[in-house]
């Protein structure tokens, strides 16, 4: 199994008590749980991390580059903010998705703008809970693509 990073950024652990009409009802660990299953349909070993902290997030990203074959990113907050996330996506050289359960498109116009957009591979929002299903699905197309191709 290929090993991927699923990383979700700040207040995703409060998922289930926060806003669900947004977010949804299911814990972070539950969706957690979820993504490990799936992925190993997938052929893809999926460990999860979570922080609140903008440099725990950067270091996750420089260690992946040790171990993982791609990610599948949901920045939260500091997906409208952080050009130091942007930089540390652009700089490890793995392919990333871009996840969020809400539709930023449809919201306040400050979540219109994602500073990782541009150096992700792609976007996938407004699934909920399965927006991270479908970063992994695209994920492991990808991964199968560069292995076709090599
Ligand atoms: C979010 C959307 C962000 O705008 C927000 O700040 C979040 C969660 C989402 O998954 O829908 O914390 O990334």
């Amino acid at each position: 199994m290929k090993p991927v990073l699923v990383l979700h950024g700040p207040n995703l652990n409060l998922l289930g008590e926060r806003e669900p009409g947004v977010y949804g009802s299911l814990s972070l660990d539950e969706i957690n749980q979820r993504l490990v299953a799936h992925g190993q349909q997938l052929d893809l070993e999926v460990h999860t991390f979570q922080s609140n902290s903008e440099g725990a997030l950067i270091d996750a990203l420089h260690e992946a580059r040790g171990w993982a074959r791609g990610v599948v990113f949901n920045p939260a907050g500091y997906t409208h903010t952080s050009v130091a996330l942007r930089d540390a996506v652009a700089a490890i050289g793995l392919p990333v998705v871009e996840v969020h359960l809400s539709n930023i498109d449809a919201r306040e116009e400050f979540r219109q703008r994602s500073f990782v957009a541009a150096v992700c591979l792609g976007r996938i929002a407004g699934f909920g809970w399965r927006s991270y299903v479908l970063g992994l699905q695209a994920l492991a197309g990808v991964l199968e693509d560069q292995i076709s191709s090599s």
